[in-house]
Parts: structure tokens; sequence; C-alpha cells
């Protein structure tokens, strides 16, 4: 006697049999994030096998006789697991060459200080990890800004940008009792959430071609600090719209041309390209007239 299935039946259950339910994919997920970490220890194994990291460092001295030519110095710094790129300078600072000169402070992407130009992208030392860098790595200071020593810029300019927007919290009002909170509602303090991240690292401004050839444009921090106040609903409307003035002048908003770098480096994940073209459309609300 004959067993064979249907065409059509066939057809089915093969259907049924391919069709990916929500375990297949929480079963697929969890599995690409374990061939991601099996990877990165890989990664970290295979440099542990090469025992150190090759380090290419910029230097420069404009005040000691020899070393006003810049140059890059080699360090090979023994890798250890979790290593970032600030504990290999700190180890070749201690231990091959003291005068090696960089900022850094809290060690844990807070402070803003280490921001540097590693494997030819602006990246905080203390959160990079050297796992995931290209051998040799190659240090340099943040392009578009003056070196002073080493890896060490000077930020002059980007605080004065920073202070142009007022960075601070102004409002018309103040609350009757001296001590009392300035409540917010949970949705704006959920829309300003992001821009208050800003560690003022010098990433983000480093990274743009825009404030690299005008160097009177506020630039993506200073603009995203602009939007974290001029979104804050606790500031009145007068305030509101002298903050619109600041960031509609010729060298504010208009300026970007969308070109994301800045969102791409920034070590907080801030998005600062669509905070400026936020303010943009708010400037341009601003500026209509209804007759
Ligand atoms: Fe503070 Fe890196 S040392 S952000």
């Amino acid at each position: 006697m004959s067993t064979q299935v249907p065409d059509s039946q066939t057809q089915t259950e093969t259907e049924t049999e391919t069709e990916e339910t929500p375990g297949d994919r929480a079963r697929a997920r969890r599995d690409a994030a374990r061939e991601d970490r099996a990877q990165k220890e890989a990664a970290e194994e295979s440099l542990e096998d090469e025992e150190t990291v090759h380090l290419k460092v910029f230097r420069y001295d404009p005040e000691v006789e020899g070393k006003m030519e810049p140059r890059f110095d080699d360090f090979h710094v023994p890798f250890e697991k979790g290593m970032t790129v600030l504990d290999a300078l700190i180890y070749a600072r201690d231990t091959y060459d003291a005068s090696l000169t960089f900022r850094h402070s809290c060690r844990q992407a807070i402070c803003g200080s280490d921001a540097l130009f590693v494997n030819g992208k602006q990246r905080l030392g203390c959160k990079t990890q050297l796992s995931e860098l290209a051998d040799p790595v190659r240090v340099e200071p943040l392009p578009h800004a003056e070196v002073r020593k080493d890896l060490v810029v000077d930020m002059s300019h980007f605080y004065d940008q920073m202070e142009a927007v007022e960075p601070y919290f102004q409002t018309d009002e103040t609350p009757d009792g001296e001590l009392e909170e300035q409540r917010q509602t949970r949705e704006n303090r959920e829309k300003i959430k992001m821009s208050t991240r800003c560690i003022w690292c010098g990433a983000c401004m480093s990274s743009c071609n825009i404030a690299a050839g005008n160097n009177e444009y506020l630039g993506p921090a200073a603009i995203n600090k602009a939007y974290r106040f001029a979104m804050d609903e606790r500031e009145g409307e007068d305030m509101q719209q002298h903050r619109l003035n600041i960031i509609e002048q010729e060298n504010g908003v208009w300026r970007c041309q969308t070109q994301f770098s800045c969102t791409e480096v920034c070590p907080k994940d801030i998005p600062l390209t669509e905070h400026i073209q936020e303010l943009k459309r708010e400037a341009v609300k601003n500026n209509l007239k209804f007759w």
C-alpha cells in the first residue's frame, strides 16, 4: 500500500518547520552574543600570547632642546587582559619615560580629560580596550588643536565656545522656599537626558571638519550644551528666546553640515547631530511670522 503524502500537505509541513518563532530569535541572539564573546576572548588571548603591545606615541616638547621636532616614540608594554590605552600609557610613562605627558584623572570615562586620537579616531584612552585595536597602536593628540606637549592640547578655544552658550541653568522664576528644588516632568527629563551626558572631552569638536576650518563656529559640544538648556522646561520664555538668539547666529547651528562625525566619536553616545538638527527646526519656527 502506498503511503505517499499529498504534495500540498508536505509543503504546509515544510513551511511550518521553517517559520521562525520568538524562541528561535532569542536563541539566535544568544548564539550571536556567545560568538561575539568568543571572538573577543580569542583576540585578547592572542594578545596575551604576544605578551606585549606596541605603542607608537606622538612626542613633542617645544621647551626642550632636541625634542622640538615632532616624532613618534615606540613603547612595548606588557599586555594584561582588560588593559586600556590609558593603562598602557601610564605603564610606559612610569616604566620607560617619566617625561611622557598626557592628561587623565578619573579613569572611568567621567572627567573627559583623556580624549586622544588613537589609530585614526578620537577616543577616550580610559574607555578604549587595547584588545579592540590593531597593533601597533598609534596614539596622537586630538587633531585641530594646538599641541602643548606630547599628547596634551590647548583646550582654551573649546572652553571659550562652551562658555559662549552660557552653560548653566537660568530661570525667570525661583521657588518660594529658598531650598526648594525646581522639579521638571519625567518626560522633559527624558528629552534632555542624553544631552546632559557631555563630559567636555572635546572629541566631537576635534572630529568636526567645519570647526576645523572655522574657528568661530560654536561646534557640536557647545550646541549640545545649548540644547540641554533650551529644551529644559524650567527656564522661562525670555530665556528660551535668548538661547535661540545665541544658537541661530551666523556661526551657530547653521554651520553644521550634518556630517555625523561628532556623533560617531562621542564616547557618551550623545546624538549630537540630531540635537543640532532639532535646534535648527526651533530656530526656523522662531523666525516664522504669521500675518
Ligand atoms: Fe577621565 Fe578618561 S580619565 S574620562
